[in-house]
This record gives structure tokens, C-alpha cells and sequence, in this order.
């Protein structure tokens, strides 16, 4: 009698975003920029901002409740919660402690991640690892972010980039050989720590020339991390596709990280996908960090682009840097 393995396929997902929408138009009375500049060299049209008082945790807690219902799980059957996250509402309690007792989840570990816009791709990795080695049935992995909190509204060069919202996904046990989660890598590189980074949001005090404390927003250097991009999530995607016995001939929808289509493009042309192939989303809301994945694998199972036996694989791409990837076949 064979035995099958278990790994882990997605019982449910989730998201929420703010209502309110910041358009191009908008940043054009705010910044010296233009519709015309966002739309061809970003792809974004708009972006949700969350309102005041709300935070990354209600966000958080939303998705989550939507992907509970659509999994038909009760709270106390989640094994863990994971919170990708680097906006969260403080850093302890964590979010995903907040996201507990919101959904009266007691049964559940809780632990936010610290990957930036990885993130999520991150917790899916550790959800599938608790999974497979036994340990687990039920892990709850969120992406969520408030990143309007960590933005510079004077700077053209990030603000017009990022949004808010969450997204949710339960990973749950899967008795299978050929399906579910086939393979994940997580990789990154501490060398380019300058690249893109969040100062004064830790313990070390950042100060200009004269001493003072400088702002605690998101710096970049725009042009550098995108070619970070494109190389290590293109190379993560074929690394975890050749360790699935796969090609990229096979992906049936690959969801990358939403941060700017160009990147997008490159990525997919590098792995010759047609474009018919991405779900691209950005353009409605932004580069909303460890969530983009999550909002868009739950708008491709709403739109039906996920059916069985599909080969779908995520792919993400972070400050830190961080990057990783994840391929399975949809159950
Ligand atoms: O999620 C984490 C990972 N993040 C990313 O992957 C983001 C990666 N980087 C990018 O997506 C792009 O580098 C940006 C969208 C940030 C910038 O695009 P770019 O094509 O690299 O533009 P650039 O910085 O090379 O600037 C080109 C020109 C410059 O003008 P000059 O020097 O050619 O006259 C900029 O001053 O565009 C100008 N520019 C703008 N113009 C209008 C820069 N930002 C803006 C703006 N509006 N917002």
C-alpha cells in the first residue's frame, strides 16, 4: 500500500482593502508628476489609503475573516497565523496576535514576518514546512500593510508608488503526490541593505548633517532594486519550477510581486510567459508590499483564473533584499 505525502493546498482566501482611492490625478496636485509618467513607467492608475484610524491589523483581520468563510473552517481549527508585514500597528503586540483575538482564533501561534514585500511568500514557505513535516493542519498566512504610514507625501520618487491593503490565504493539509505545493525557495542578500529601507523604525536613530532625527519614510534607489528584481525573481521561478520537475512552459499563472509592470514584463519575458499568463493588478492598487500577492491570488480565484491542476507560482521580491518563490498545483 503506497502512502501518500502531505503537503499543503489553499482551503480559502481573503482580502480587504481601504474604500478610499488616491488616483494619478491626485498625486499630480501634490507632487510635481503626471498621470501620463505613473501609468507608462509603473502601471498604476490609483491606489487605496487607508482611512484614519484604521490599521494594518483591521486590514489583516478582514482577510483573514473572508478567507475563514470561504475555507469553512472554524478560528480554533488555525494552527498558526502568520502576518507578513512592515507596517504593523506596533511592533508588539504583533498584528498577528491582533488578527487572533479578532477572529477568536485560541488554539493559534502567532507571529508577524519581517521579509518586506517577501513576505508573504515567506509565511507561505514556513505555512507549507509546519504542514509537510506533520506538525500542523491549519496555518493562516496574511499579507497587510499600511504603507501610507511610511511615506513620504513631498517625495515623487515613492509616493506615487504604494498603497494599503491585506490579503489572506489558509494553508491546510493535503494528502497528494502530484498536487498542492510542489516546491518553495526563499533567498536573500544583506549586502544591498541601502537599497530600499525604512529609517527610524527600529532602534537605531538616523540624523542629517546637523544631528537631527531625519523622517521615518521608505527610501529607495529606484533604478537598482529594479534590476535586483527582475534577476533574482526571474532565477527563483525557474529554480523552484526545475525543483517541481517542472518548465515554464507548463505555468498555467504566475503571480509576481505587483511593484512596477515593467518589472513584471521583464520578469515574464525572461521565463517566456505570454502575458495572458500574469495576473497583473497593479493598476488598481499600487505596490501595496506583502500584500500584493495575496489580494491578487484571491482576485484570481474570484475571476476564475485558478482552476485544477492548474501550476500556479507566486513570486516575490523585497526589501532586505529578500526574494522567494513558491510553485504548486491547484487542488
Ligand atoms: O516592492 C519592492 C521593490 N520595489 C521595486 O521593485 C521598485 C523598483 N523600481 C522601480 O519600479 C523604478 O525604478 C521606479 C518606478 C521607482 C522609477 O522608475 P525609473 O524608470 O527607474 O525612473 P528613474 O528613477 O530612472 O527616473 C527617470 C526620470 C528622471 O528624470 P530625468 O533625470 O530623466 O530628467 C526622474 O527625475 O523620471 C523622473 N521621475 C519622475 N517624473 C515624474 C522620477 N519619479 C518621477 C515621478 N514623476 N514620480
Amino acid at each position: 500500500m503506497s502512502v501518500r505525502k502531505i503537503t499543503a493546498n489553499i482551503s480559502g482566501v481573503g482580502k480587504a482593502l481601504p474604500e478610499k482611492r488616491l488616483t494619478n490625478a491626485d498625486l499630480e496636485k501634490m507632487v510635481d508628476t503626471s498621470d501620463a509618467w505613473i501609468s507608462q513607467r509603473v502601471g498604476i492608475k490609483e491606489r487605496r489609503i487607508a482611512a484614519p484610524g484604521e490599521y494594518t491589523s483591521h486590514l489583516a483581520a478582514r482577510a483573514a475573516a473572508e478567507a475563514l468563510k470561504m475555507s469553512g473552517l472554524t478560528a480554533d481549527q488555525i494552527d498558526l497565523i502568520l502576518v507578513g508585514t512592515s507596517t504593523p500597528d506596533t511592533v508588539y503586540p504583533s498584528v498577528a496576535c491582533l488578527v487572533q483575538k479578532e477572529l477568536g482564533a485560541s488554539h493559534a501561534g502567532v507571529l508577524d514576518i519581517s521579509a518586506a514585500c517577501s513576505g508573504f511568500v515567506y509565511g507561505a514557505s514556513l505555512a507549507w514546512g509546519m504542514i509537510k513535516a506533520g506538525l500542523m493542519k491549519h496555518v493562516l498566512v496574511i499579507g497587510a500593510e499600511v504603507n501610507s504610514s511610511i511615506i513620504n507625501w513631498k517625495d515623487r520618487d515613492t509616493c506615487i508608488l504604494f498603497g494599503d491593503g491585506a490579503g489572506a490565504a489558509i494553508f491546510s493539509a493535503h494528502h497528494s503526490d502530484t498536487d498542492g505545493v510542489l516546491a518553495m525557495k526563499l533567498g536573500g542578500d544583506g549586502n544591498y541593505t541601502d537599497l530600499l529601507s525604512l529609517p527610524n523604525s527600529g532602534c537605531r536613530v538616523f540624523t542629517d548633517a546637523d544631528g537631527v532625527q531625519t523622517g521615518r519614510f521608505t527610501t529607495m534607489q529606484g533604478n537598482e532594486v529594479f534590476k535586483q528584481a527582475v534577476r533574482n525573481m526571474a532565477e527563483c521561478a525557474v529554480y523552484v519550477l526545475d525543483r517541481a520537475g517542472l518548465t515554464s512552459k507548463e505555468v498555467d499563472l504566475l503571480i509576481p510581486h505587483q511593484a512596477n509592470t515593467r518589472i513584471i514584463d521583464a520578469v515574464a519575458k525572461r521565463l517566456d510567459l505570454p502575458s495572458e499568463k500574469v495576473f497583473v493588478n497593479i493598476a488598481n492598487y499600487g505596490n501595496t508590499s506583502a500584500a500584493t500577492i495575496p489580494i491578487a491570488l484571491c482576485e484570481a480565484v474570484e475571476q476564475g483564473r485558478l482552476n485544477t491542476g492548474d501550476v500556479l507560482v507566486i513570486d516575490a521580491f523585497g526589501a532586505g533584499l529578500t526574494w522567494g518563490a513558491l510553485v504548486m498545483r491547484w487542488v
